[in-house]
């Protein structure tokens, strides 16, 4: 295989930038990912690929549960925030305005709109991402803007 092509290949995948919340046994915490898609109607699924080395891969397994915020066109400084590892920065929450929805999961005040989600499966035996695959509980719309995608950041996750 051409690598090249396959890089460029996978880049041309259109995709949103997010800012996923977590609740851990005993924390929140929240990450940047780009990796999620719808994959069923009914009942309403997404998918979401997380690094398997990853504190929120950890995070995920203990509460089964996130959310995930949909950010403005202007927003691009709240992923670049939320892209920085826990483990260096430590809690990425704090200063930054937000509550706890149904789940328990973060919600930031600043995102234009936000799901809840309850985790029906993880698909982790292939790569170095596992897919979750989750149940869309809840819902809400702050303001129905369009949202900030990979292409307005400039930035890659993928190829
Ligand atoms: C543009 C961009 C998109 C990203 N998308 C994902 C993603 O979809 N899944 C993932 O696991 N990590 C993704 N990451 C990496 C995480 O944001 C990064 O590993 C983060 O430090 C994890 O936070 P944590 O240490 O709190 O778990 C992305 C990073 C960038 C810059």
């Amino acid at each position: 295989m051409d690598l090249q092509a396959k890089k460029i290949a996978l880049r041309k995948m259109p995709h949103g930038v997010y800012v996923v919340g977590l609740k851990g046994h005993s924390q929140l915490n929240a990450f940047t990912a780009t990796w999620l898609t719808q994959v069923s109607f009914t009942p309403p699924l997404v998918a979401l690929g997380v690094r398997k080395d990853s504190h929120t891969f950890t995070m995920m397994q203990e509460g089964k549960v996130f959310s995930v915020n949909f950010l403005g066109k202007n927003q691009k400084s709240i992923a670049e925030h939320f892209v920085k590892p826990a483990s260096v920065v430590g809690e990425k929450l704090q200063g930054i305005p937000h509550k706890l929805g149904i789940t328990g999961s973060p919600i930031l005040e600043e995102a234009i709109a936000f799901i809840e989600c309850e985790i029906r499966e993880i698909a982790n035996e292939q790569g170095d991402h596992a897919v979750i695959i989750a149940e869309v509980v809840e819902a809400g719309v702050h303001r129905d803007e369009p949202a900030l995608t990979l292409m307005d950041t400039g930035w890659h996750y993928g190829g």
